[in-house]
């Protein structure tokens, strides 16, 4: 099923015209598709089948509760970076022995309130947190399940902000010190080895930096355990990549360029790497975010003024960079389609927001269907790092987020308003 796309010349979300959503909630309007979520969720899952495996959904790429509450009655795990996130993972009913606590600066605080919480599971990151870890610990007369997140030194080829596995990223412990890392764990009080977490980053298309950083696995864990260290849980990390461009097609759009890009699913992906990890036996998780959420959402904005310069071609709407950060931020692609095709003619111009900062764009130089005053737009692909990354700058309040399923709709999270400001 195609979550948002066109019938005829309107685009809908399921069952219902994006322009219905727009008319009753105002825009900027974050809208997700029910359906594409669970179906997303389930065909990972599902290519993990037989194997003692969980699916972590990393909550950073869209936390909203009732999109967490839908994920944690599948039965899927939870992947955390902060206390927040562990409180959120915990309102949406995911039981601590589901939840995974990563991230490379987690503070005193944070740890304490983990364990005090129930969650067990820590991805360590280095041998100061790793102390710090064993203290808390220690002091609540309880013990933590660490993995230690190696570092492989593997290219993912994808974006350099969101690449985490070369050896110049500030993630993760350097293959060659995990050894003397791994078994000054086990002499520490309060931890328990469990296992190791390799994370290469985000939105990778191909599938080698997924196949190389399994067999960096599969080499590293024998090693380890003959050196009597007993490593059962395997995280192996990696974010599956999506389609942002020619997410959606019709003959009256323009085709946008690389459309024929292969992009490798996370079907394809797993069905390479699990032959590689299954011999080594144990858990394995994995903790993908964006391929549950990205494709399942849009973001949708009013075109307010058309205006022209010598130089070029303003189309500006009224969604801005605090509403979806990623243009600005990576220079991220999201197509962006009308709600309504009432044109085949094409235009070239950059889509700009309200906000004072000449980074304030969701496009440049791209070419759309000629938009008029008051269409109706939508970004496509934007469920995953869209409503996360919002912000308040220039006074703007949230936007709101609705979720569609079949022909209903539920807002699932207000609109901002003027006293959230203050
Ligand atoms: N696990 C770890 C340790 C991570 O660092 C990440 C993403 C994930 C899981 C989830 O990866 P995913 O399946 O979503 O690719 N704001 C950026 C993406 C940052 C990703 C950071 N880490 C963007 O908008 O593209």
């Amino acid at each position: 099923m195609s979550a948002i796309e066109y019938r005829e010349h309107e685009l809908y979300c399921e069952e219902v015209p994006v322009r219905e959503l727009a008319e009753e909630y105002g825009t900027p309007l974050y809208i997700y598709s029910k359906n594409r979520i669970l179906e997303n969720y389930r065909s990972i899952a599902g290519t993990l089948a037989g194997l003692d495996s969980l699916v972590c959904y990393a909550l950073k790429a869209n936390s909203n509760l009732s999109i967490l509450k839908m994920l944690a009655a599948e039965g899927a795990g939870a992947d955390v970076v902060s206390a927040g996130e562990v409180f959120l993972a915990q309102q949406a009913g995911f039981t601590p022995d589901r939840i995974a606590f990563a991230g490379v600066g987690k503070r005193e605080d944070e740890l304490a309130y983990a364990l005090d919480h129930g969650v067990r599971l820590f991805n360590v990151e280095s041998v100061a947190e790793l102390q710090l870890l064993s203290l808390v610990a220690l002091r609540r007369n309880t013990s933590a399940r660490i993995s230690l997140r190696i570092n492989p030194d593997i290219d993912a080829q994808s974006h350099p902000y969101i690449t985490t596995g070369l050896s110049t990223n500030k993630f993760g412990i350097e293959a060659s010190l995990a050894p003397q890392v791994y078994a000054l764990a086990k002499t520490l009080p309060g931890i328990e080895v469990a296992g190791i977490h390799v994370h290469v980053g985000s939105q990778i298309t191909k599938s080698e930096p997924f196949v190389a950083a399994a067999e960096f696995i599969a080499a590293f864990v024998p090693k380890m355990r003959a050196e009597g260290i007993d490593i059962q849980h395997i995280d192996f990390g990696g974010g599956f990549g999506v389609r942002y461009v020619n997410a959606i097609r019709h003959e009256a759009l323009p085709l946008e360029a690389n459309a024929a890009e292969p992009i490798a699913t996370p079907a394809q992906i797993l069905a390479e790497v699990r032959p590689i990890l299954e011999p080594l036996g144990g858990a394995i998780w994995i903790e993908p975010g964006r391929s549950i959420i990205a494709d399942a959402g849009a973001l949708l904005t009013r075109v307010l003024y058309l205006k022209e310069s010598s130089a070029k071609k303003f189309v500006i709407v009224d969604a801005a960079m605090t509403d979806l950060l990623r243009p600005s931020l990576y220079n991220a692609y999201h197509q962006i389609v009308p709600a309504s095709i009432t044109t085949y003619d094409h235009l070239t111009a950059d889509v700009v927001g309200p906000v004072c900062e000449t980074g304030d764009f969701m496009a440049r130089d791209r070419t759309l269907n000629r938009p008029s005053q008051g269409d109706l737009l939508a970004v496509l692909t934007a469920g995953a790092y869209g409503f996360v990354n919002t912000s308040h700058y220039n006074a703007r309040p949230r936007p709101a987020e609705v979720l569609v399923n079949g022909d209903r709709v539920r807002l699932v999270r207000p609109r901002g308003t003027f006293e959230d400001l203050l």
